[in-house]
């Protein structure tokens, strides 16, 4: 995601963009720029790194003498950190700028239209379409070319639109992507974010859907998309700025947790199109080259690392490929079997990861084909990758991954079914018909999260005195467990470790005593009768148990202390809903034992070591 600012009214509004930008830096921060009106035309200023850079450009702000401008903070999706691709985007002709937040999923065709038009672009980026089509359909009436350029759009946007025919107002869209409007005696705002505008205004709204709105220095119109108005009532914000960024919750570990939804959908969407195919951008794996692989090696560290124990099982069933999953600092080491017929799936959310990269270079040297998934663009990994798919998760600033890893996951479904495709291993309904339902994931998300917290904060509160803990399961439930258990432990230092459940009675059983917490994962209904057996193994020791299965599998009720139901999904998107209640437990029971979650001691974002 990206931070957006806008101001119009008496101020000096430089200044006041850079000072907005700078308080959503958390939002994106690997480019930042701003476009103002001046003497009738738009100024745009604008550069790749940090937003200091930008400052120092226009001397903080004093070079520019305007009282309307429209700012961004870019993390960057289309198109890696440059100059060019920063925002504001200008139009061909310089009639119209713009500040974007969010994902244009049908921009290929409309840059394809408006380049058979004449147009000739400036940048790698989806957002650069809009100022064109902004250009290309205004006829005097600025509300009315940007419904026209609206209408057009498909996926994700919030907007900031200026117009060099307008020295007074400017206009703001917000279509899936937050946008809020600031109201004060000095001028009227809007922005991603509240705390951007915080120290100007605690008078606020938030547009809804679809919403336009028109603001001048004294007054705002708000439009529907039909361009009727809308009455709006402000809020008075009694939130302290540091709260605000964390968008009212207390840690940012939260509050990534509960972007999923919006994470796994902007970053599934994009890659199914209308007619059920899988487009993935950054990928150019031919039938040829998949049937051509002896092996895959999924190589990661942490949580991307579980991300492909999980992608393991997904690949090997749908491909019949033989897929080994590395821990990055071990692969290097270890005299790897690797040549041309081997394809490296490297994931990194960070893209910076030293083992990751170290491991990736090992690979490229022995012959392999490097497809990396990451999350930030133009990272280290990403450039030094033959193909690379990014999840657009936005920045992750909590220490402990949630989102990163809810999409890293979400690409593996559909490499792997992208691949059974390509080999034709499965019919084209079948696929369509899975896809359907990769499509439902963020929802079921989004239905998990509501119905499991309040019960997790319960349990939370329950066992949040536990020195150990156990996570056991078979199958795919293994591989999830694994990543609930380092999630547990990275945030709250309860000890704690991952078992297959069939492995537990071979020596780890050992520890099992009297109150010791056992989480067992059984949504995986192959082996349910087994993992079932297991917890009754542990009950019969003293442990307390609590069990993940689906809504479907009351049976477990009888050997369990508490039951966390899911709903029931493909077996294949398992994964994706189980791992949510497990991310809750780790955050609510460290936030219960006064941990500094979102910076958890000895660790760091982004392991840039050996
Ligand atoms: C997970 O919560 C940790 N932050 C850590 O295990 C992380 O997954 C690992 O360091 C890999 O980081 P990367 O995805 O940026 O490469």
């Amino acid at each position: 995601m990206c931070g957006i600012v806008g101001y119009v009214g008496k101020e000096q509004v430089a200044p006041i963009l850079l000072d907005g930008l700078s308080r959503l830096e958390y939002r994106g921060y690997d480019s930042a720029g701003i476009a103002c009106m001046e003497n009738g035309t738009i100024r745009v200023n604008k550069a790749k790194g940090r937003l200091q850079v930008l400052s120092d450009m226009i001397d903080g702000g004093n070079a520019v003498a305007s009282t309307l401008g429209i700012g961004h903070t870019r993390w960057a999706t289309h198109g890696k950190p440059s100059d060019e691709n920063s925002h504001p985007h200008m139009s061909q002709k310089g009639k119209f700028a713009i500040v974007h937040n969010g994902i244009i999923e049908n921009y290929s065709e409309i840059k394809a239209s408006l380049i058979a038009d004449g147009v000739q672009f400036a940048s790698e980026t989806d957002s650069e379409v809009i100022c064109n089509l902004l250009e290309k359909f205004y006829e005097g009436d600025l509300l009315k070319a940007v419904k026209k350029t609206v209408d057009v759009l498909e996926g994700s946007y919030a907007l900031g639109i200026i117009c060099h025919e307008y020295e007074d107002r400017f206009i703001a869209v917000r279509h899936a992507s937050p946008l809020i409007v600031g109201l004060s005696d000095k001028g009227n705002f809007v922005a991603s974010d509240i705390p951007a505008i915080l120290s100007y205004t605690r008078k606020i709204y938030h547009l809804g859907e679809g919403e336009i709105v028109e603001l001048t220095g004294d007054k705002v119109r708000v439009f529907n998309s039909d361009l009727e108005p809308v009455i709006k009532q402000a809020e008075e914000i009694t939130w302290d700025v540091k709260s605000a960024e964390k968008d009212g919750y207390d840690y940012f570990m939260e509050k990534e947790i509960m972007e999923q939804p919006r994470a796994l959908h902007d970053t599934i969407s994009p890659r199914i199109d209308d007619h059920g195919e899988i487009v993935l951008d950054g990928v150019h794996l031919t039938r040829e080259d998949i049937e051509g692989y002896r092996r895959i090696y999924i190589t990661a560290c942490g949580s991307a690392y579980h991300v492909g124990m999980v992608g393991k099982y997904i690949i090997e069933k749908m491909t019949r490929i033989p897929v080994e999953v590395d821990l990055a600092s071990e692969f290097r080491y270890r005299d790897p079997i690797v040549d041309d017929k081997t394809l490296m799936i490297i994931i990194s959310q960070s893209g910076e990861t030293a083992d990751t990269l170290a491991a990736l270079r090992e690979g490229k040297k022995r012959g392999a084909r490097i497809l990396s998934i990451v999350n930030v663009v133009g990272s280290s990994i990403a450039n030094e990758s033959d193909d690379v798919l990014y999840t657009w998760a936005g920045p992750e600033i909590a220490v402990a991954t949630t989102k990163a890893y809810s999409t890293q996951l979400s690409m593996m479904y559909l490499i792997a079914l992208y691949m059974a495709d390509k080999l034709e291993l499965m019919a084209k309904e079948e696929i369509r018909t899975l896809l359907a339902s990769l499509i439902q994931v963020p929802e079921l998300v989004e239905q998990v999260i509501e119905t499991t917290r309040p019960q997790i904060m319960e349990l939370a509160k329950q066992y949040h005195g536990v020195e150990h803990a156990y996570y056991l399961g078979r199958n795919v439930d293994y591989a999830v467990a694994m990543e609930a258990s380092l999630k547990l432990k990275e945030v709250s230092y309860v000890h704690s470790e991952a078992y297959a459940a069939g492995e537990l009675k071979h020596g780890t059983i050992s520890l099992i005593e009297e109150g010791t917490l056992v989480v067992a994962l059984a949504g995986c209904h192959r082996v349910i009768e087994k993992t079932v057996s297991n917890i009754q193994e542990v009950k019969a020791r003293g442990a307390k148990v609590i069990v993940v299965t689906t809504e479907d599998n009351t049976g477990v009720e009888k050997v369990s202390d508490h039951v966390i139901y899911l709903p029931k999904v493909k077996e294949l998107f398992l994964p994706s809903v189980e791992v949510v209640p497990m991310q809750m437990l780790g955050f609510y029971l460290a936030k219960e034992r006064g941990c500094d979650v979102d910076k958890p001691r000895n660790l760091a974002k982004s392991v840039t070591v050996e």
